[in-house]
């Protein structure tokens, strides 16, 4: 017993960090703003520094802005995704509510998984992956389960597709159920106008169309949303992402909640800033012009995408493999000799697509170029 511990207690000796510099072409996370990287090396004052308070302020600003919303209840999750995703399902759910989900690929699952260990009934409506929902699927499956929520998932990252919100929330208001929409792969890079679509809950992460490092992630809540959450006969079952607590944090009260990942926050705030410099409609039609080109240059090596044309996502494509190819390997190819990501499929489409991120910094003809002259050498081979 001694021998061990003395022998933990000796030096590890390890070289300093050395990561290659890649083209992140995946489905994330995609490559930071050098601006945004800039902004992350400045050094962190206290999460309750004036400072920090002000940014924290500016920060909601910009994503009520980036999702054309007035939201008060929008902020910032400390966490990935994942934890926006939950804090969603987190704060409105409550046992036995009806909970129906619209699932068409990997995320609307986690959806399902999600609200499930929060006590919902769970519903499910399905789609073979790759296609999205008509309005009238979706009323015909409000009227069958009248549920409390209604979850979709807007662009849907392991098929490519968009699911259109236009009238969705009309209906939602209609059976007088909420909202909550996955926009983790539109934000910033489709057009998104929360308000206007009456969604009452989203969330979105840092990583993708944002341009900012992984860790701090868009949340936002309707005064629909927030006044189910009040009426809750039960706490909200999950402490760190209790917005009741976390948004005395981000209101007027600035209660201590959790120790902010300052220097994140500070990428955060960067990147939203760039948007908004660029503005986001103008943002919007960059990834939309950036993705056609792709399109047509994929065409051109004689590659299909998955979805159809009309709901393709301009932040991600699935880029079918051809027979007899072995897609993994094709991959591995374009990142260890040419430095750049591409995705496999996940689930159902594991072994069947590529999955191809253009988003945020990466949006732009000189990401395209390198991903197309890579994957023509490959292919060549
Ligand atoms: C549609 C969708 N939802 C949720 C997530 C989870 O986000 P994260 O991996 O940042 O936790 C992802 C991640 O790729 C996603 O694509």
């Amino acid at each position: 017993m001694l021998t061990s511990s003395i022998n933990n207690t000796t030096r590890l000796q390890l070289a300093p960090l050395k990561i290659p510099t890649r083209l992140l072409l995946g489905p994330g996370p995609s490559n930071a703003h050098p601006a945004v990287l800039q902004a992350m090396n400045t050094p962190p004052v206290g999460h309750l520094d004036p400072a920090f308070l002000g940014l924290m302020d500016e920060i909601q600003t910009l994503l009520r802005y980036v999702w054309q919303t007035e939201n008060p209840l929008t902020i910032a999750v400390s966490g990935t995704g994942t934890a926006a995703m939950e804090a969603t399902i987190a704060n409105v759910t409550e046992p036995g509510d009806v909970v129906l989900v619209g699932v068409n690929g990997y995320f609307g699952n986690r959806l399902v998984d999600m609200a499930g260990r929060y006590g919902a009934d769970v519903r499910t409506i399905t789609k073979p992956w790759g296609q999205v929902f008509a309005l009238d699927e979706l009323r015909t499956a409000l009227e069958t389960h009248r549920p409390a929520i209604l979850a979709l998932v807007n662009a849907e990252t392991s098929t490519g597709a968009r699911q259109p919100l236009e009238g969705v929330g009309d209906l939602c208001r209609e059976f007088d159920c909420l909202l909550l929409v996955d926009t983790v792969t539109s934000l910033g890079g489709v057009p998104l106008f929360l308000d206007e679509w009456k969604v009452d809950l989203a969330y979105s992460c840092s990583q993708k169309g944002l341009g900012c490092p992984p860790g701090a992630s868009p949340f936002t809540m309707s005064p629909r949303a927030v006044e189910k959450m009040q009426q809750r006969r039960t706490k909200v079952a999950n402490w760190y992402l209790d917005m009741t607590l976390l948004s005395k944090y981000w209101g007027q009260e600035r209660t201590y909640h959790h120790t902010a990942p300052i220097n994140l926050y500070y990428a955060l705030r960067e990147a939203l800033r760039l948007i908004a410099e660029e503005g986001i409609e103008n943002c919007w039609m960059r990834h939309q012009k950036n993705v056609e080109y792709l399109w047509e240059g994929l065409e051109d090596l004689g590659l299909t995408m998955h979805v159809e044309r009309e709901f393709r996502l301009p932040t991600l494509t699935t880029v079918c493999i051809p027979e007899g190819l072995d897609g993994k390997v094709i991959a591995r190819q374009v990142l260890m000799e040419h430095n750049i990501e591409i995705g496999g499929g996940l689930g159902e489409l594991a072994g069947k697509v590529w999955r191809v991120g253009l988003m945020g910094f990466n949006s732009r003809p000189e990401s395209v170029d390198r991903l197309l002259e890579a994957l023509r050498q490959v292919l060549a081979k």
